[in-house]
């Protein structure tokens, strides 16, 4: 499986008076694991919405391999909805599932191609969560739930996964780990990763730091150019996250 290429040209998205995105163009390369950074209403949540069709756009086109996602409408749209996985920072996981049966909702009204049962647990397996299936959200600590989150996101094996601030609820080392779990992930399946972080030690261990402020793109690094730093703090100190 590849990941999908990303292109968003001159994508401008209103609020009454507030421009959350404004013009912004960006091409993210298949596979690639971009972080999207800025301060608090920047529009890092707004990109991510309408990179995955959750929010429409007032201008400009969002293209996800050959497909225009900007064009699409009703049938098209939610076909597209369906290959683009989402994980929050609440992990909105459902309180009266089960681990598996949270894994398996995203596909349930769906006729899939696949044993749904048997793929949900093959994920669960994969974020470390193996032999947890039955366990119900509440009997899990914050750092299992979100490796729940990324279970269920992966269920319909997109292409793309867009990540609002993962680690945002989580301590330090669970953080570190989920983002060690997305990347490891990401270089198995090869899927394309956009993930809003504030946090300067997750941005400084993606391929690309994009940063934003006021829906414009201000800053685009390539972490993978160059020396290699000393250590993950040196390198967020020399980006001033
Ligand atoms: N549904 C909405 N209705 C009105 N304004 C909105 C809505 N969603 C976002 N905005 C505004 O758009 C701007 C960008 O918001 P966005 O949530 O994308 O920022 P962000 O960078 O994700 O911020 P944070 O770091 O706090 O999550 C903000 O000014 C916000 O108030
Ligand atoms: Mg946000």
């Amino acid at each position: 499986m590849s990941g999908a290429a990303l292109s968003v040209d001159g994508l401008t998205k209103r609020f009454q008076d507030i421009v959350a995105a404004d013009e912004l163009s960006l091409e993210v390369a298949a596979g690639s694991f971009t972080a999207v950074t800025g301060p608090s209403g920047s529009g890092k949540s707004t990109l991510l919405h309408l990179v995955g069709a959750i929010e429409s756009a007032d201008g400009g086109s969002i293209t996800v391999d050959s497909v225009e996602v900007t064009a699409l409408r009703r049938k098209k749209l939610s076909e597209y909805r369906r290959t683009v996985g989402f994980v929050f920072q609440r992990y909105h996981l459902l309180p009266a599932l089960t681990a598996l049966d949270n894994v398996i909702a995203p596909v349930l009204p769906f006729k899939v191609g696949f044993d749904k049962r048997a793929r949900a647990r093959e994920l669960l397996d994969a974020v470390g969560l193996a032999g947890r299936e039955r366990a119900l959200p509440a009997q899990l600590s914050g750092g299992q739930q979100q490796r729940v989150a990324i279970a269920r996101a992966l269920i319909g094996r997109p292409k793309l996964l867009l990540a609002d601030e993962p680690t945002g609820n989580l301590d330090s080392a669970n953080g570190t780990q989920i983002l060690d779990l997305l990347l490891e992930l990401r270089d198995e399946r090869g899927m394309t990763v956009l993930l809003a972080t504030h946090e300067q030690h997750i941005a400084a261990r993606c391929d690309r730091l994009i940063r934003l402020a006021d829906g414009r793109l201000i800053e685009d690094i390539d972490l993978t150019e160059g020396e290699p730093p000393e250590s993950t703090l040196a390198r967020a100190t020399q980006l001033r996250l």
